[in-house]
């Protein structure tokens, strides 16, 4: 097996990765990783933008107000203060790189800032509707340029390699990492002082979702299995407004376009947001897709309608170039149509506790962004504040390593081979589909925006089941990105369940028909830890 050395070991390339990397190379040697293409992530996807609270007549004050009403009582406020004051530098930096983000038509010295749910006025800068793609198309760049910054594609993590599992004495550290190059068909190592999880979220859980196929939660699942505590895996986010047509995979309407006015009409042209909240169609995310969720189920209907057709052909194609154009090929014209929308899972508001440099429990591994649970989100994220938590951390987190001598701290501990002498090639590929297919359909049905003690249970069951299965598989056979991304994806699967099932209340994201209010007192999150295991195949001297 080759073993690759490097101070430091970045998994993921989307803005939380890309900022680790950059970040880094100022301290030393870094691989990044991508499982697949390196411009497949999130990020990529992520069309509003970066809230930050940059106009001149804008406060953090105001900021931090906004993010913890959204996070109903679970946010950490030291951390919601020390991230969104961190906002401001680091969109200079990235406009340092070379990120335009849009300014007014008339007023070329203003940014032109978008409103989404939740924020109290205007405050998300953005590049169009295509923010996260422009980003990472000058971050790929940047990294490409830099010559401490050695850029693999087409790798997937598949477990840290920590001493406690290699049972040296003393602490437990991570030393790196088990990959599999794609393109070999082998597993291979990086050994590296520091590891930096940046994988991102995981809306491939849930049948639905906005999410690229590359969301399958890997950095939860194997921290997780690492032994490292998990934080409030139960606030999974559900995107109210994603395309619904038969041939749109995953397409987000951003809610941006509710920023500029778009009602939520259903299937009888009734507005009806405003019988579920005063704030119609810009409330928080939580209340818009419980709200959708319960017409769709009342009327019977299989989805609702965004209607903006009070602005222009020429507003909509100068302000939304993608949306415009994508709905035009499912034959929608934004200016004159109603565009059909249901919710889908979009983001994970839980993740590996990390504090907001990003550190673990864990000596020697960081994780940054989606993957991490910094305490920003609480119980509902606030839209558009990810890709600053991801900015702001990704640069704390290496300033953490630096200040913490971690460059210098090469490791000279061997990884042992990796075990693949008594598997066997698939001869049931099936199994893996139908496990997927099971996996997140369970989801929907049983954990998704409404949830009751009953249907957690079956869940509970139904995975449980399904994840000793999986393990099987991945012991018997050899190794492959799906085999992989199902272990992922069932292990998260397993730890929304079990997380939903520690909160005995409705609160934020997480909306129970058994407990339907919040509960009295002082809200507390809920963390699983577990004991490291189902951990790497052990190779054979152990
Ligand atoms: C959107 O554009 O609606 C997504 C933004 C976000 O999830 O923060």
């Amino acid at each position: 097996m080759k073993t690759l050395d490097a101070d430091y070991l970045v998994i993921g390339t989307g803005l939380a990765g890309l900022m680790s990397a950059l970040n880094l190379s100022k301290q030393g040697h870094v691989i990044i990783v991508s499982k697949k293409d390196s411009s497949e992530s999130n990020t990529n996807y992520a069309q509003g933008g970066i809230a930050c609270p940059i106009d001149p007549d804008d406060t953090l004050e105001s900021h931090v107000a906004d993010t913890l009403g959204v996070g109903r009582g679970l946010c950490n406020e030291s951390a919601v203060r020390t991230i969104l004051s961190g906002g401001p530098e680091q969109i200079r930096e990235l406009e340092r790189l070379g990120i335009s983000f849009a300014r007014r038509p008339a007023k070329e010295n203003e940014y032109d800032l978008g409103q989404e749910g939740g924020h109290s006025r205007r405050r998300v800068l953005h590049a169009g509707d295509i923010t996260g793609h422009e980003v990472i198309k000058v971050l790929l760049q940047a990294v490409a340029d830099d010559p401490r910054i050695t850029l693999m594609e087409n790798c997937m993590a598949v477990d840290l390699v920590t001493t406690g599992w290699l049972k040296i004495s003393g602490e437990s550290r991570c030393i790196g990492a088990y990959l599999l190059d794609r393109a070999k068909q082998a597993i291979f190592a990086v050994r590296a002082s520091c590891t930096v999880l940046a994988t991102g979220g995981a809306g491939k859980v849930y049948l639905y979702t906005s999410n690229p196929d590359t969301a399958t939660g890997d950095g939860i699942a194997m921290a997780w299995r690492a032994g490292l505590p998990v934080k409030n895996m139960e606030f999974v986010q559900f995107h109210p407004t994603c395309l619904y047509h038969p041939d749109a995979k995953s397409f987000l309407i951003s809610e941006a376009v509710r920023g500029e006015g778009a009602v939520l009409v259903n299937a009888a042209g009734e507005d009806f947001m405003r019988m579920y909240d005063e704030r119609g169609a810009l409330a928080p995310r939580d209340v818009v897709a419980r709200a959708i969720d319960h017409e769709i189920k009342k009327r019977g209907d299989a989805c609702v309608y965004l209607d903006i057709t009070h602005k222009s052909r020429e507003f909509l194609e100068q302000r939304f170039p993608n949306i415009y154009a994508t709905c035009r090929t499912y034959g929608i014209d934004m200016a004159t149509d109603l565009i059909p929308v249901v919710p889908a899972a979009h983001y994970c508001c839980g993740g590996v506790e990390t504090d907001v440099d990003g550190v673990t429990a864990l000596d020697g591994v960081y994780a940054v962004g989606e993957v991490a649970c910094t305490g920003l989100h609480g119980a509902n994220r606030l839209a558009s504040n990810s890709l600053l938590e991801a900015l702001v951390c990704a640069y704390n987190c290496a300033t953490h390593i630096a200040g913490h001598g971690q460059a210098a701290k090469p490791t000279d501990i061997e990884i042992p081979p990796w075990k693949d002498s008594d598997v066997v090639p698939s001869d049931e590929a099936v199994v893996v589909e139908h496990n997927w297919n099971e996996v997140r359909t369970c989801m929907w049905d049983y954990v998704g925006i409404v949830r009751t003690n009953k249907r957690l249970e079956r869940a509970a069951r139904r995975v449980a089941t399904l994840q000793d299965e999986i393990e099987q598989y991945y012991l018997d056979y050899d190794v492959t990105t799906d085999v992989l991304e199902l272990r992922n994806i069932a292990a998260v699967a397993g730890l929304i369940i079990r997380s939903a099932e520690q909160r005995k209340e409705s609160r934020g994201l997480h909306y129970t028909l058994d407990y339907p209010e919040p509960s009295a007192g002082i809200p507390v999150e809920t963390s699983i830890v577990d004991k490291p295991g189902g951990t790497v195949r052990p190779p054979d001297s152990f």
